[in-house]
């Protein structure tokens, strides 16, 4: 049976930290307020000549770097992501040609915070479709530029960066008999749209706007929507919650991360958190977490990954992984 292999990883991270301290000088609030309710202690923020394209293209030639690949052959690109450099043409054609690849195929996946888990499914049915076999799945966002900087309730949450991974089709034979993904659950519901969305667009307004949130609302939602997908995920793959060593989440707030992972009952010495580091990079959480516990040392050849993400639409959904 062909399986989507994890081969690779790779992050990027614009120059620029901002820290909550420097938040202070810009909006009413302060370092302790954000710490105690999200967990976020900086984050980074896209500077002149840093765009989603830009970092997305570094972070995928670091994970081509790490699985010893040559950019040519990859022959399908998706990009995870709600902050394109342009409405079209999509940012995975543009990094696409940035990596110098002229062949294959690229498209953007848009489903804001859940982006990469849906990148993820996506990617894995395109290779054991046939349709692909060496496939970079990116999440990139530059949420800094679509963040309204006077609203204290919403700008000292978000930051910028990217993340990837190579995915290679696999037999399955001998020592990679049960790895890569292993099963998708994916949701979406669009009653919840006032809660989390962005107040523009070029057929509503013309505008790029701003992003508006409802946060206590997604709070409530948030980790019941999470459990329900990952219960899912567990029944649809034949696993539990006991099986999982790493836990990978958006990384949203530390709250919410630490909720979900108690009612599943997966101790947080299993959970992957850069919540603190990086904010809520939106799609590009989830691979930055990834590469940052693989880097590390965390994440080993063989061990089984939950990941798990919740998001404008909203959108929900998880995906388990044997690395
Ligand atoms: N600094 C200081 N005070 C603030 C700030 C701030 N940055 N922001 C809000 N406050 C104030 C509020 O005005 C409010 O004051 P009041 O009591 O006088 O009215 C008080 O702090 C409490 O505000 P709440 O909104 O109730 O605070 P809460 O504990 O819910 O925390 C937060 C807010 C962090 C946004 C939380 O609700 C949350 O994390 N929600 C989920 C958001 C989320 O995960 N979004 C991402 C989803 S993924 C995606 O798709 C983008």
């Amino acid at each position: 049976m062909i399986r989507s292999v994890v081969r690779g990883f790779g992050a990027a991270l614009p120059k620029r930290v901002m820290t909550n301290r420097e938040l202070e000088n810009i909006v009413e609030t302060s370092d302790e307020w954000i710490v105690q309710r999200t967990g976020i202690r900086q984050r980074y923020v896209a500077g002149e000549g840093e765009t989603t394209a830009s970092l997305g293209a570094d972070a995928a030639r670091a994970a081509l770097e790490n699985a010893g690949m040559s950019a040519d052959s990859i022959d399908l690109i998706i990009c995870a992501t709600s902050t394109p450099d342009n409405t079209f043409p999509a940012t995975a054609v543009d990094i696409q040609n940035r990596l110098g690849i002229h062949h294959g195929f690229a498209f953007d996946m848009q489903a804001v915070c859940s982006g990469f888990v849906y990148a993820m499914a996506t990617a894995d049915l395109y290779i054991r479709g046939g349709l692909a076999k060496r496939v970079l799945v990116i999440g990139a966002e530059t949420f800094s530029r679509i963040l309204d900087w006077k609203d204290r309730t919403t700008c000292v949450l978000f930051g910028d960066g990217a993340g990837a991974l190579v995915l290679e089709a696999d037999e399955g034979n001998g020592t990679n008999a049960d790895r890569g993904v292993l099963a998708a659950q994916l949701r979406s519901d669009g009653v919840h749209k006032e809660k989390l969305y962005v107040d523009g667009g070029p057929s509503s307004t013309g505008t790029v706007g701003h992003l508006r949130m409802e946060g206590r609302e997604v709070f409530k939602h948030a980790v019941g929507m999470i459990t329900d997908v990952i219960e899912a995920v567990f029944e649809a793959s034949g696993t539990t919650s006991d099986d999982i060593d790493w836990m990978v989440p958006h990384q949203a707030n530390r709250r919410i991360i630490d909720a979900s992972a108690k009612k599943l009952g997966i101790p947080v010495e299993k959970v992957v958190v850069t919540v603190d580091l990086h904010g809520n990079t939106s799609a590009a959480s989830i691979p930055l977490a990834l590469a940052t516990a693989a880097g590390d040392g965390r994440i080993k050849k063989g061990d089984l990954v939950l990941l798990e993400a919740m998001g404008g639409g909203f959108t929900w959904g998880a995906v388990l992984v044997r690395w």
